[in-house]
């Protein structure tokens, strides 16, 4: 992985007399050179420099293209703008559930009375909404002020696509129907300097009924356990002591490499970087938990005791109609082995309440397992259909009413029993990394334990990005109020 230094030197030796080289990422150091003598030239025309802003929707997934996206931007001459007034606007879109695109659309109808006042802005639209066809053909008819739209498959190319928009002086779209290619060493700008996201894979093989990522993300594709391992160290050497290794479902990690390598695999070797001292992991699928992760986890010596399990429901009619590939009992077993193995792992997950077809009954057994297994957090969202999945196709649609009735029940079942588990640590000493001053109250920190429980203390901003020891004082529910010993 070249640092951003060197990726720097790559963009100044570019002849720009020269035609764009047609392999990467030379083809984007290429852009970016020449984008920025569009941008240089544009600020000393105005006496200001240009700005850009970023608003991300979505996972984790999204959050790290949109460090990579700023990343892009900032090497082309962009300084970071604080809001929509920016010079460049970027959405990072997610279309998980119907409430995500429409807050997107909500946001774009204000953006257009900015850009009236604005000659030199440019709005682009990127992420799995745009490798919808139906979304994009709705921006161009009625959104028709927006200058780029680009896909997920496509994030490495934004300087080209700008160039693009300058000298074609039309809108811009490029969508990809899928990739093999996954380009490294771009530029990145991360939001945390402590910690950051690594992606080890993208896509999604599952097709689990409900879902439209597989639709959009594309298939699985693993990144080479040595540009990991590389890049996490070029992170260590930059001050970052937390990752967390980002994928759809990452337990089944480098199944498709043609040396093929397991998650546990590549744990155990992240887990031997020196420096590094905090481990995470996101997003498992319970059907492909193996008992080797099992025991990587419980003998790595910097992997967080925590770990996201989505149930999606705890009817096992349901889960094989979500085809999700296993049990309500064998989710309950995969519980056991974990708390076995790991006796103080902290679990969380996600819960879908009014899958079609839902009935009384199969609520109940989520319910069950929300009590067997007594999770530290669960997100809970309303079933929602989306266009193309299976799931969206089948009868038995559960009314509104219904739903809603059984999704408040459900989090309150959920917020009680995760405000008894934390209770697990009040009163002890715990390391805790300091993450950002807190919010609420002048001179203290807001950070993290092992397990994710986010804990407020006293502290100074020197602190931030150190692991500090905590002691746990009092439990507010779902977080701690503690000081430092
Ligand atoms: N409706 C509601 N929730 C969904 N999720 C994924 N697709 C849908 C959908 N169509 C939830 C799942 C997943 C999380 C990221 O979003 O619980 O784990
Ligand atoms: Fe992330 Fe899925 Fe939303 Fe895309 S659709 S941003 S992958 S949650």
């Amino acid at each position: 992985m070249r640092q951003n230094d060197d990726i720097e030197r790559q963009i100044e030796a570019q002849d720009l007399t020269l035609p764009a080289p047609e392999t990467e990422p030379d083809r984007q150091y290429y852009y970016t050179a020449k984008c920025r003598r569009y941008i240089t030239e544009r600020s000393k025309e105005l006496g200001r420099p240009l700005t850009c802003f970023i608003q991300t929707f979505g996972c984790q997934m999204n959050a790290r293209d949109s460090e990579k996206l700023l990343g892009i931007l900032e090497e082309i001459g962009f300084v970071q703008g604080t809001d929509e007034k920016s010079d460049f606007v970027l959405y990072n879109t997610c279309t998980v559930r119907e409430n995500a695109n429409l807050k997107v659309y909500g946001r774009l109808g204000r953006l257009n009375g900015i850009k009236r006042k604005n000659p030199d802005m440019m709005i682009a639209l990127c992420g799995c909404m745009m490798q919808e066809p139906e979304v994009v053909e709705k921006i161009r008819k009625s959104y028709r002020f927006v200058d780029i739209i680009f896909g997920t498959h496509n994030i490495f190319r934004l300087a080209e696509l700008i160039c693009r928009r300058i000298d074609e002086k039309k809108a811009v779209v490029d969508i990809w129907q899928g990739t093999d290619q996954i380009v490294e060493e771009l530029p990145v700008e991360r939001k945390y300097p402590f910690k950051s996201g690594v992606n080890i894979m993208f896509g999604c093989n599952n097709f689990c009924s409900y879902c439209i990522v597989p639709y959009v993300r594309g298939r699985e594709r693993s990144r080479d356990p040595e540009d990991i391992i590389r890049e996490i160290e070029a992170l260590v050497s930059d001050g970052v002591v937390e990752v967390m290794l980002l994928g759809q479902n990452v337990n089944s990690y480098g199944k498709t490499l043609a040396e093929p390598v397991s998650f546990a695999e590549l744990l155990r070797r992240v887990d031997k970087i020196e420096g590094l001292r905090r481990i995470r992991f996101m997003t498992s699928h319970p059907k492909d938990l193996s008992d080797e992760l099992i025991a990587a986890m419980r003998d790595a010596k910097n992997v967080c005791h925590h770990l996201h399990l989505p149930l999606q429901s705890g009817s096992t009619r349901i889960l094989k109609q979500m085809n999700r590939k296993y049990t309500k009992e064998q989710y309950l077993a995969l519980v056991d082995r974990l708390r076995a193995a790991i006796p103080d792992i902290a679990l969380t997950t996600d819960i879908i309440v009014g899958f079609p077809g839902e009935t009384e009954e199969g609520f109940l057994e989520t319910l069950d397992v929300v009590r067997k297994v007594r999770y530290d957090s669960a997100f809970t969202f309303i079933y929602s259909p989306r266009t193309g999945t299976p799931a969206a196709a089948m009868e038995d649609q559960v009314p509104a009413d219904v739903v809603k009735d059984r999704f408040d029940r459900l989090l309150a079942e959920v917020q009680e029993i995760a405000s008894e588990v934390i209770l697990r640590d009040l009163g002890t000493v715990q390391p805790v990394l300091a993450e950002e001053t807190d919010d609420h109250e002048d001179g203290w920190l807001t950070g993290r334990l092992d397990n994710n429980t986010v804990v407020h203390f006293p502290g100074d901003p020197s602190l931030i990005g150190t692991i500090v020891d905590v002691s746990l004082d009092e439990a507010k529910g779902f977080y701690f109020m503690g000081h430092r010993v």
